[in-house]
Formats: C-alpha cells, structure tokens, sequence
C-alpha cells in the first residue's frame, strides 16, 4: 500500500495532521501517465476549459472533494480543477472500479494539490475510509456520483456542512437520492444536477453506458452477441442506448419495464411503448427470464431480477448490471440457491444448483459481482474518453459556478444545469468534432415566434 502522511507544523503548539494520497500499486505510476496522455488527447472541451482555468483561477483558496469513478478520464477533470486553483482530494464512488494505474500517476503528480485516496478491491470499511480522508480535507465544493459522499457528509459530519458552498450530482440513482433527502428536509446543499443536462444524460446515459456495457461483457465472457436473446431491464437513457446497440451487434434484443414513473420521467408504460415501436420484443419478468441468454439491469432500482426469475432461467445465462449499485440483482439469493459458488475467469462467478423444475444441474453466470459492469476492472474499462470529456466539462464549469457564487447564500436543493452551461456545452463538443452548425436566419428566428393567424 503507497501512502504518504506528514506532519505539518501549522502554529508552535499545533501540528496538523495534512493527509495524502493512498493508494495500493504506488509501481503502476509510468502505466498510469500514458493512460491520463492517452485520455487527454481524446477531450479536447475538457482541455479547451482547462486552458481557460489556468488564466483565471476560478477556484484559488478553494478545496475541491471527490467522489468519482478514479480512472483516466476522471483524473483529466481532477487535472482540470487543480490547474483552476483548487486543492484536489478525490476518493472513488464504487469498492472496485478505482484503475490502480490512474490514482498511482496522480497520488505523484503534485502532491499538497492532487490527493488521491483509492484502490480497486476495496471492502466496505476501506470504502468509507477513503471518502472520510476526503471530508478530513474539508473540502469547499463537493463533486459526488451515486450521493455517497454528500450523504456521508450530512450524517456523520453535519459541523462541516457550513464550509461547503455546493455540489455536483454525476448519476441518476445520485439525482434521486438527493430529491429524496431534499423532499425530507435533510439537504443542507445546493447541488447542480449535471446528470439532468441534456448534454449528459443524452450523450453519457445512453451511447456512454451502451458502449462501454458491451464492451466489458464482451471482454469479460468472450461470447458472441449475434443471435443471443439479450434483455435490457429499464428503458432509460442507459437502457434504450444499450437495447440500440446489442440489436446493432445482432442480438435479439428484450425490454422489460415498470408500470408506474418511478424516477423523474415518463412512466413506463410510455417508455415500453417506446421501445415496442422501436421494435423490440418488450416482456414482464417472467416472460424474459425464460427466453433471454444475457440479462443487463440498468433501472437504478432494487432486486430487479430475483429468485423467482433465477428460477425461470436457462442454464448457462449470463446476467450483469450497469445500474449505479449492486442492488439490481440479488446476488444474496442467488448464492442461497445455489449449491456451489466460484470465480471461474476474471470478472465472472458461476453459481451452481439444481434447475427448479427439472432438477437437472444448471448454472448462472453473474459477472462483475452485480456491480457497474462497464467500469468493474478489468474487463470494465468505463465510458470512451470523447463522452467522459462532454461530462466532466458540465461538471467543471458547474463548479465555476459554484465557486463564483462564494459568499452569496444559495438555497439547498437540487439545481439545473442553467441552461448557457448545457448548450455552450454541447457547442464546445460539436466544435471538437468539427461539426459547424447554421443559424437560424432572422426571418426563421421571428417565424419562431409568430402566433397571429395567417403568419
Ligand atoms: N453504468 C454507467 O456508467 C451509468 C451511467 C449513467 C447512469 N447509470 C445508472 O444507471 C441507472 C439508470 O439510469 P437512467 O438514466 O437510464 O435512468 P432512468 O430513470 O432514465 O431509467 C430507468 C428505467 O428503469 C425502469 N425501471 C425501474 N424499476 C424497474 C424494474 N423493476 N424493472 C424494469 N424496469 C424498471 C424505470 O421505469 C425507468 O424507465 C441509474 O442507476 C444510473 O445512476 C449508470
């Protein structure tokens, strides 16, 4: 384990406990390097922002505390950030999707500016203690995805809640939390949801998740996609993504919804319907636990797949999640049915029993432990680096808002993305592909605004 700590002395009388990076393959440092030059030259808006931070410093005498995904792509934003002044302490958002090479590069890079406290594999405890070091560096802006560190900070640090001038939500399950602490009067923050920008959830959510889920289930099992019967469970933005393209690679593409509007959106009769007309086969539960060969979660609920469904399924059916938590599939259930549990490849665990019905010996192939299959190393590589560059733009520039707000008292609650920062945005990653859009012409912007009869 690579961890640096010292001793500061602040006062005569005081010393100061001033926490560094921790992190677990301190040798991986030169792997990591060209795996931030490689992200790097492929997000250029991201780049374009940090050149623009450099001058102005938007965020000098500012901490910043992260709760992310540490890989490549998240270390150009914390890059971003240290460049604009900031102090940077990060902790990862999920035990295992930390890249040991990423945070090995970043814990050396400036240490006193750029802390990272991370490692792939963590335990429950090991987790919590990585986000309690970035709450030990009392950090003025918080950046989270999936609201564990901002719900840490109101359940075990509340005194810290008054340093803290707002926040950044990177993920939908994080989107809902917060509204739900918020509904309950427990959100202390204000905190920009960049998962709601048309800019994220229309780019990251759906073509992100879509091809980075493939992906990884592609590289963890080595199967073939092309005539399975492959069941997308949730027609969001990450569902309808991934349903597009499995039925790009050949798979006979399923959906199974909800009835009722669990999340912020349009119920899912409305989004089943989508998906019929989008010409997939749209099941219930039962329907698809017989028939599919691969299963992706992507609701951001709970125990979508269960023992019932386990039940139902075929031998050697590949199930796997892309949703926020390791909540989607009961992997506890899943375990009790079964006689023996093993890790059988990297990423992927079989779990033996007996077929419910037949009583013939079958198994169920769980990969990534439940968790974010897209990111759960190494078959996970997360998103392409072109779309964490959209993203991590929102988030960069959320936080310059944030920061120009010093002193002024914003409202807790959960803030858009003001609409310039989504459009100028999405303009900024239209530019970096060297896409040129026309304006409208005056007499278009004027017929826009018509009403009168005739007009
Ligand atoms: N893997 C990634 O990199 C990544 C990226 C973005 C978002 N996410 C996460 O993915 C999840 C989904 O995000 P989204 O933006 O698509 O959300 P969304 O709210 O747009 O869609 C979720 C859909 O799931 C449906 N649903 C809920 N319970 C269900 C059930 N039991 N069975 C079937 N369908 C059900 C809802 O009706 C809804 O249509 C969230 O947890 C989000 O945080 C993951």
């Amino acid at each position: 384990m690579g961890s640096r700590m010292v001793l500061l002395l602040s006062a005569p009388s005081h010393y100061r406990l001033i926490l560094m990076s921790k992190i677990k393959h301190p040798e991986l440092a030169a792997k990591g390097r060209q795996e931030l030059a490689w992200a790097e030259a492929h997000m250029p808006v991201l780049g374009s922002i940090r050149a623009e931070f450099r001058k102005t410093q938007p965020f000098k005498g500012l901490k910043i505390g992260i709760a992310l995904h540490l890989e490549k792509k998240t270390g150009i934003l914390l890059r971003t950030l240290r460049d604009g002044g900031a102090i940077v302490y990060g902790a990862s958002c999920n035990p295992n999707t930390t890249d040991d090479a990423t945070v090995a590069a970043l814990a050396e890079e400036s240490p006193g500016k750029l802390e990272v406290f991370a490692w792939a594999g963590q335990t429950t405890d090991e987790y919590y203690w990585c986000i309690d070091q970035v709450l030990d560096g009392h950090p003025n802006i918080v950046i989270d995805d999936g609201c564990d560190l901002v719900m840490r900070l109101h359940e075990k640090r509340p005194q810290q809640l008054k340093e803290i001038i707002g926040g950044c939500e990177e993920t939908t399950t994080g989107i809902v939390r917060l509204k739900a602490m918020h509904k309950d009067g427990a959100l202390k923050l204000p905190v920009y949801a960049v998962n709601n920008a048309h800019s994220k959830y229309l780019l990251d959510n759906q073509f992100g998740t879509a091809q980075s889920a493939i992906e990884a289930i592609m590289r963890a099992t080595n199967v073939i996609l092309a005539g399975k019967v492959a069941v997308v469970y949730g027609y969001g933005w990450c569902g309808r993504g991934a349903a597009s393209r499995l039925k790009g690679l050949g798979a006979q593409v399923g959906v199974v919804e909800v009835e009722g509007t669990l999340g912020p959106h349009e119920s899912g009769q409305n989004r089943a319907l989508c998906a019929l007309y989008e010409g997939y086969r749209v099941m219930n539960h039962a329907e698809a636990a017989k028939v599919g060969d691969i299963f992706l979660t992507v609701t951001g609920n709970k125990n979508v797949i269960r023992r019932e469904h386990f039940e139902l399924m075929k031998d050697g059916a590949i199930l796997c999640n892309a949703g926020h938590f390791n909540v989607e599939i009961d992997e506890p259930a899943l375990r009790k049915m079964s006689s023996k549990v093993e890790e059988v490849k990297d990423n992927i665990t079989a779990y033996h029993m007996k077929d419910a019905k037949t009583g013939k010996p079958k198994t169920l192939y769980l990969l990534s432990e439940g968790r974010l299959v897209n990111l759960a190393r190494p078959s996970g590589q997360g998103h392409p680096c072109e779309i964490m560059d959209g993203s991590f733009a929102i988030q960069a520039l959320c936080c310059e808002l944030l920061a120009k707000s010093r002193g002024k008292k914003m409202a807790p609650g959960v803030m858009d993305v003001p609409k310039e920062v989504d459009d100028s945005t999405a303009a900024r990653i239209l530019k970096s592909q060297g896409v040129v859009l026309d304006r409208p012409t005056k007499e278009q912007i004027a017929y826009a605004e018509e009403w009168k009869e005739g007009t």
